[in-house]
């Protein structure tokens, strides 16, 4: 039992703040520009809203239920004598994993605060050529931010729930959200505006494509922080107050809501300056610089606050991916929070080290397996693989192992009989499965 419990709009503000990061306003911007706008919109919005939140109200409830770290969790709502599916639990690894190139991607966001201020790149093949060689050849630069990137989070971390967690929260999310509604409402200002907005509502369904459906349902879940123990563990310090149906809900539709705003932001920019949209990765560290740059004086403003809003964004969601592990070395192997927090932290900076190095042109060669190197391999082994295990994880341990008594009990409280049974239609079946095959999709056993 934890005596450190986060307030009602403390626990919103955390679950939000896990799930909107980069996967909202770097990834979903990019990917749906490759994949065409409309359709890839259209399948993310569908996935996000039945697989994706009854997975995000699953990991609610047992969090809930237990109000222990994920391993007891597993273990403690398993039936008796069945110990062995805490195993289950230990998907809150891949954290680790995640946070071995996530904080990277923190590294540039925050060095591109630093060249907002001091010097935009002045055209597109400026922009690309600064990035890239910043990328390849600064590694001490690089090295240093990560070093900050960590500090930071896992400062944030040791601190727990309420002092350092909560606290954090209450004010990155509301600045976050009030950077993005100016921006937004200087964006309906820009001459690309209303070609944002038919790129990303506009279903082009020549543009639809198996694996585009891939993506989309890939990043639903990125996106909700889903599969990896970590509204689970969030959602053991829930308030006895908090509605949980509601709290998803919202939660869910604030992800949503960031992710096309910040579709929408970008766009608008990119068509104002007359840029390509399916630029990939490089969308907010190479194209936008570069117009940003273009836009004078406003433009640098623009570009500064959309970078301390990114780098908000990540942290945020950073703290959540390392607190699930932190939490279990606390109660299941009797460690100080502090210790704790700075041993996981530790093993992800030393990965995320190696990870940095991998996209040096000094290390490159030393850090490539079958043509992926470390930080590809990182985001390819979570996104592909660990993330939505968890998933099945999460929804096969539901739908068949956990006695549903109680679940049942509070879920058709806060949600009603008829939603109860479609939420455990979608657990028990449509989400194990789906995520099944496109998993064998993704890691090439399967061709469709
Ligand atoms: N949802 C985060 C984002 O959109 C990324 C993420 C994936 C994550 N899994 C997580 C964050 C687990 C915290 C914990 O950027």
């Amino acid at each position: 039992m934890h005596k450190n419990r986060f307030s009602r709009v403390g626990y919103i503000l955390a679950i939000a703040g896990s799930a909107i990061g980069l996967g909202n306003i770097w990834k979903f911007p990019y990917i749906t520009g490759e994949n065409g706008g409309g359709v890839f919109v259209l399948v993310f919005l569908i996935t996000v809203f039945t697989i994706g939140m009854s997975i995000f109200i699953g990991e609610i409830i047992l969090g809930k239920i237990a109000k222990k770290d994920a391993v007891s969790t597993f273990e403690d709502l398993a039936p008796k004598g069945k110990r062995h599916w805490r195993y289950l639990g230990f998907s809150f690894l891949t954290g680790i994993f995640i946070m071995s190139f996530y904080p990277i991607v923190i590294a540039w966001i925050f060095h591109y605060i630093y060249v907002s201020i001091s010097s935009l790149p002045s055209s597109l093949e400026a922009s690309e050529k600064y990035f890239l060689d910043y990328m390849q050849t600064d590694l001490l630069s690089q090295i240093l931010y990560l070093s900050l990137a960590f500090f930071l989070i896992a400062y944030t971390i040791s601190k727990g729930i309420k002092k350092g967690i909560e606290k954090l929260n209450n004010i990155l999310m509301p600045a976050l959200f009030l950077i993005f509604l100016f921006m937004l409402i200087y964006s309906f200002t820009l001459d690309g505006f209303p070609k944002a907005v038919e790129f990303m509502f506009y279903p082009d369904f020549s543009k639809f494509s198996t694996s585009s459906i891939i993506i989309a349902v890939g990043h639903a879940f990125f996106c909700l922080s889903i599969g990896m123990n970590t509204i689970l563990t969030y959602s053991a310090s829930i308030s006895d107050d908090t509605n949980i149906f509601k709290a998803a809900l919202f939660v869910v539709i604030m992800d949503v809501i960031t992710a096309i705003v910040a579709g929408l932001i970008i766009f608008s920019i990119i068509f104002t300056g007359d840029a390509e949209p399916g630029k990939g990765a490089g969308l907010v560290f190479i194209t936008l610089p570069s117009i940003f740059y273009n836009i004078g004086t406003v433009g640098v403003f623009l570009a500064i606050f959309f970078f301390i809003a990114l780098a908000f964004a990540a942290i945020t969601s950073a703290v959540s991916m390392l607190e699930p592990t932190v939490m279990y070395l606390i109660e299941r192997r009797g460690m100080k929070r502090k210790k704790a927090t700075y041993l996981t932290a530790s093993i992800s900076y030393i990965f995320g080290i190696l990870a940095l190095l991998s996209l040096s042109d000094e290390f490159r060669q030393y850090l490539t397996f079958s043509s992926r190197n470390l930080f590809d391999w990182f985001d390819f082994l979570t996104s592909a693989i660990l993330m939505p295990l968890g998933g099945i994880f999460i929804s096969i341990y539901i739908g068949f192992i956990t006695n549903k008594d109680e679940i049942k009990k509070v879920l058709v409280a806060a949600m009603g009989e008829f939603l109860y049974k479609v939420w455990l239609f979608i657990i028990k079946f449509i989400a194990p499965i789906l995520i099944f095959i496109l998993m064998l999709k993704e890691i090439g056993v399967l061709n469709f």
